[in-house]
């Protein structure tokens, strides 16, 4: 299992920031990391330190149908597929294409990266999503193989996420038979906040088999670190969320060798 993807229609729910930052502590530990950001909002991006405009973006890459040129490497072993604004036209556009489920599909299988497979190349790809259960949602279900899904610890973290679950099973017998429901991740976690701990402790309960034990608590230092272009791990690393961040990264792998799927 390579392809990953951050998922919750709900916004602001910590998607992109564990994208970046589970990307960046596997980066560490060695593994090749390809992050496609597949939201308009380009915040993966941003969050690298990297915007571009719509000539070097994934959209263009789309339409070329190859995305080598178009990566990039802010960081060892951490590399950007990057989107622009541009993207929201793509929604629209995409209705006209001949197999519009599987556009991002098929861009990842015949896509090289330094002569190989991206699949070859990299250990890793993980997909940035947008807030939405749209075309370009559908299209990133079709693409990965592994869904890990954000909840924020505050009232209705667990709303819409029924919705959810019956779309990846939609997609799943539909469009893409391996697709799995691979991890749910609680974050923003405060606890001194009551609320906090009950939203956990119930999240816990309900989703006990997928779950993952660590915790990725809300720190000032998170919501900083965009803004000078680095993944938290980087910008403070003494950090108890880059802490966290980097016992994820050891949960997520431990996971994969015990599902006996990787490498
Ligand atoms: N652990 C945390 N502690 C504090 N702030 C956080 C934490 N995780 C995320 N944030 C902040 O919360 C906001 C939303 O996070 P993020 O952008 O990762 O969510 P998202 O689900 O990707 O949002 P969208 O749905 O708009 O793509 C950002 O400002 C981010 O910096
Ligand atoms: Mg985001």
């Amino acid at each position: 299992m390579k392809i990953f993807a951050f998922i919750n229609q709900k916004g602001g729910v910590g998607k992109t920031t564990i994208a970046i930052n589970l990307a960046r502590a596997l980066s560490l530990r060695d593994y090749k990391i390809l992050l496609i950001d597949f939201d308009p909002q380009a915040n993966a991006g941003s969050g690298l330190g990297i915007k571009v405009g719509k000539e070097e973006s994934i959209y263009q890459a789309i339409i070329e149908g190859y995305c080598e040129k178009f990566i990039k490497n802010p960081f060892p072993n951490l590399y950007l597929l990057p989107s622009s604004i541009d993207l929201v036209g793509l929604e629209v556009e995409l209705v006209e294409y001949p197999n519009r489920e599987y556009v991002l599909k098929n861009l990842i299988k015949n896509s090289f990266y330094q002569d190989k497979p991206l699949k070859d190349f990299f250990d890793f790809i993980f997909i940035d999503s947008p807030p939405s259960l749209s075309l370009i949602t559908v299209n990133i279900l079709t693409a990965c193989e592994g869904i890990i899904i954000p909840l924020q610890c505050e009232y209705y973290a667990l709303e819409g996420l029924s919705l959810l679950v019956k779309t990846i099973r939609g997609i799943k017998k539909s469009l893409n038979p391996d697709l799995m429901l691979f991890g749910l991740v609680l974050t923003m976690y405060d606890k001194r906040n009551k609320l906090s701990h009950e939203v956990a402790e119930e999240a816990k309960e309900h989703f006990k088999w997928i779950i993952f034990n660590t915790l990725i608590p809300r720190s000032v230092r998170v919501s900083e670190a965009p803004s000078f272009g680095k993944p938290v791990i980087d910008y403070s690393p003494n950090n108890k969320a880059s802490e966290a961040f980097l016992k994820l990264a050891d949960e997520f792998l431990e996971r994969i060798k015990s599902r006996k799927k990787y490498p």
